[in-house]
């Protein structure tokens, strides 16, 4: 049976195994290279990490930022975050919605991790627009996401009318998860963001993009 999906229920189903993704052999020579880059993007500044998931990211950001509010809407895989035990002076873990408004926040930058390929085109601008809202005065964002690769990424299965792009992905338990995952060109990233941001850089490895910029 298929279920077509919140990436939310998703991704709470996923928590204790979500790390294997991060063991495929043909992956590691990038994420050597994510892993380096964003300690350095971010050293030194106040991070707001959006859908931080299992942490895997925070552990870098938490090795050179000031400090790291990580976020995430399911309590399960923050769980998960909390066992890597990373210093409680450096890191605060809380349960936030990314679509949702809010008070401004003390934080000059953000990062999302594989998050912009779950948003759906028709909200991308949105997201932004309260995103921007909560960080200081141009604030830095860094994006990291998958690159889609023949052979080694999930068929893609399905495309609406807005575009996006969907896949079958199946559950330790064996349900079948029909789950949004875009796989933006350069150019389409940098058209969804140019209202947004100024000194855009995109790098495109052969797995995975990283995007960083700056809000107007
Ligand atoms: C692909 S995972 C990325 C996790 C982590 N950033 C990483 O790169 O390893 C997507 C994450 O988005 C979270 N998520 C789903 N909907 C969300 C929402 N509305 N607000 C915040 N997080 C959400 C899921 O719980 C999941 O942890």
């Amino acid at each position: 049976m298929t279920v077509h999906t919140n990436i939310q229920a998703y991704y709470a189903q996923r928590a204790a195994t979500y790390d294997e993704i991060y063991a495929r052999p043909e992956r590691q020579a990038d994420l050597a290279i994510l892993h380096e880059r964003l300690r350095t993007l971010l050293a030194g500044q106040r991070v707001l990490e959006i859908a931080c998931g299992t942490g895997y990211w925070t552990a870098d950001l938490a090795a050179t930022a000031e400090h790291v509010l990580a976020t995430d809407i399911n309590p399960a895989v923050i769980d998960v975050a909390r066992a890597r035990q990373l210093p409680t002076d450096k890191v605060t873990f809380a349960l936030a919605d990314a679509f949702a408004a809010g008070d401004k926040l003390d934080r000059n930058a953000c990062f999302a991790g594989f998050w912009w390929s779950h948003v759906g085109r028709e909200r991308q601008a949105d997201f932004l627009t309260t995103l921007r809202d909560r960080l200081a005065p141009q604030a830095r964002l860094v994006m990291i996401d998958n690159v889609y690769v023949e052979g080694s990424s999930t068929p893609i299965a399905r495309t609406d009318a807005e575009r996006n792009t969907y896949q079958i992905r199946r559950l330790p338990n064996g349900e079948r998860h029909e789950v949004l995952k875009n796989f933006p060109t350069d150019s389409t990233l940098r058209k969804a963001v140019a209202a947004h941001l100024k000194d855009i850089r995109i790098e495109r490895l052969e797995h995975y993009w990283m995007l960083s910029g700056r809000f107007k």
